[in-house]
């Protein structure tokens, strides 16, 4: 069998987590939305965009980090939220912060968690933000980001493309629901659905979310806390500064992986019009369909201050707990290191918009 250091790319894990993980969980953590047309082409447009590297330049020592709210990071990586990280390994995201911690990367928690904040919090020396969801009790989501902020999370990240949940299939077809033995860690309260009854996201975790969100809402959560709250799931350059109108510490350009809008652009191809609006007033965060050091090259030459990835800690997760993740976060800024070397670029601050092909 295959040990983790012959695992040398994150298709390496995909491939691998195929076999770990039972059907219902890996066709959870895979799927998109609808025909999936989105989560592919997240992949293809980054592969679409070539690139023009520098010659004869030294880079000898190359300096990978950025400066990410006020913290240096040592690579333009973040973990995205996701949902359910036991699914994947007993431990959950507790794994997965002591593997973020280890390399120093930032991670950003998901409202889904199976594990309660403070654990999690416990378990990484690295940066933690809590991604937030809205729900129709707006006093109980207040309530979560101050918990949130009195664990140590160092910024909220509030998702915006969720009023609805996408229509994933491949979980309807499953009877998709919160496994039993597992735990909305930091949502279930007396009174309140649990997620274990359902078939599917939007019958199962309908609750944790709410249709009538708008921009009052990011207004609501930023003054129930002092940490920054940044926004996460624009697509259009005009909603990036209506997101900065109304407060928000930064901008994640995102999808959500392809599972709400499917036919919705590819974050690649979005990401022009968002730098262009956001004019350098707060960071730009890109998601989706990043999978090599390349990718992670393209989107910073697109003027994305950072990336961050979803779906290969999962893979990572799944292969190998804390290890496995550790391992797929390294390949990745090993990747972006080798990356930078082959483009001509000694720093971050030397990727820039010539090293791609113009149309
Ligand atoms: C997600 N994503 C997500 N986003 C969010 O804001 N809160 C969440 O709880 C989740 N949960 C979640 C579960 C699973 C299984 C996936 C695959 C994704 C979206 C996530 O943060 C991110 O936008 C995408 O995963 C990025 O795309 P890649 O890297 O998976 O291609
Ligand atoms: C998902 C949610 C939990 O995409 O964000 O499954």
């Amino acid at each position: 069998m295959a040990t983790l250091q012959d695992m040398l790319s994150v298709d390496a894990f995909e491939a691998a987590a195929a076999g770990r993980l039972g059907k219902v969980a890996h066709d959870y953590y895979r799927s998109g939305a609808w025909g999936e047309r989105t989560v592919r082409e997240n992949v293809e447009a980054w592969s679409r965009l070539w690139l023009r590297p520098r010659c004869m330049v030294d880079v000898s020592v190359r300096d990978a980090s950025v400066d990410l709210l006020g913290v240096r990071s040592p690579s333009p990586l973040l973990v995205a939220p996701t949902a359910l990280h036991r699914m994947a390994h007993d431990e959950g995201e507790v794994a997965t912060a002591r593997a973020a911690g280890v390399c120093g990367i930032p991670m950003v928690l998901s409202s889904l968690s199976t594990c309660t904040i403070e654990s999690v919090a416990s378990a990484t020396t690295a940066p933690l933000w809590m991604q937030i969801y809205i729900s129709q009790d707006r006093g109980f989501t207040r309530a979560l980001a101050q918990r949130a902020e009195a664990a140590g999370c160092r910024a909220l990240m509030v998702t915006v493309d969720t009023p609805v949940w996408g229509v994933r299939e491949r979980d309807i077809h499953n009877g998709f629901r919160v496994p039993d033995g597992m735990r909305m860690a930091n949502l279930e309260r007396p009174g309140q659905p649990t997620g274990h009854t359902g078939r599917g996201i939007g019958e199962s975790l309908g609750w944790t979310i709410d249709a009538s969100l708008t921009w009052k809402d990011l207004e609501m959560l930023r003054g129930a806390v002092k940490v920054p709250v940044l926004v996460k799931g624009v697509l259009r350059g005009d909603d990036a500064a209506k997101a900065i109108e109304h407060g928000a510490a930064g901008v994640v350009v995102s999808n959500h992986g392809g599972r709400q809008l499917d036919g919705a652009i590819a974050t690649a191809t979005a990401l022009p019009d968002v730098v262009q609006a956001v004019a350098g007033r707060v960071p730009v965060i890109v998601d989706g369909g990043i999978r090599r050091g390349t990718d992670m090259l393209r989107a910073l030459a697109m003027g994305a201050t950072a990336v961050q990835v979803g779906r290969p800690v999962l893979w990572g997760l799944a292969v190998g707990g804390s290890e496995g993740v550790e391992r797929v976060l390294r390949t990745l800024m090993e990747e972006f290191s080798l990356a930078m070397a082959l483009a001509g670029c000694a720093k971050v601050a030397d990727i820039r918009a010539d090293l791609l092909q113009r149309d």
